[in-house]
């Protein structure tokens, strides 16, 4: 190589190979990490979005605080979520979400009808199961998991239209 050669091309070409592989062998590492970070990332995010949310029981309410025919709200598991408790008359504890799954408006408890029922846009609920039984809610609204504990009734899980229980 001549003088002129050596000061525009520095690296003659043995060293540009070199530097080119070690460059691509630093790009190849980088990328597969990235790779794995990323799929990593998007398998812990799938099961996020599968298994739902996880949230904490809470307890709700005492026995005694509701009758047989009545509801009680509370909020679960944010306090920004609106639910009922329902005592049903034959005894038996149900708990569901109170937005109505139409356009959110509060649903109401009725005893006599047996359903949870939104005035809004004649919008009902069956009581046993959440299921959309008139007007135009899209799905059921979303049913808490309860469980009674010695003479307390908590809170313990969402389980939304088609999807399995989310257990705390
Ligand atoms: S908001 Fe409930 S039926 Fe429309």
């Amino acid at each position: 190589m001549d003088q002129d050669t050596v000061q525009n091309f520095p690296v003659d070409w043995e060293d540009d190979n070199y530097v080119t592989r070690r460059e691509f062998m630093k790009f190849g590492t980088l990328a597969s990490g990235a790779f794995a970070a990323g799929s990593l990332g998007l398998a812990a995010w799938s099961k996020v979005k599968k298994d739902g949310p996880e949230f904490e029981p809470q307890q709700i309410a005492l026995v005694h605080d509701i009758q047989p025919g009545a509801a009680l709200p509370f909020n679960f598991p944010r306090s920004k979520d609106l639910c009922l408790l329902i005592q049903k008359p034959d005894g038996e504890y149900v708990a569901y979400g109170r937005r109505c799954t139409h356009l959110s408006c509060p649903v109401v408890y009725e005893a006599e009808e047996h359903r949870l029922f939104c005035p809004c846009h004649n919008g009902a609920f069956s009581v046993e199961d959440g299921s959309v039984i008139q007007g135009p809610p899209p799905h059921a609204i979303p049913q808490i998991m309860l469980e009674v504990r010695g003479d307390a009734i908590w809170a313990t899980g969402v389980k939304k239209h088609g999807d399995e229980s989310h257990e705390a």
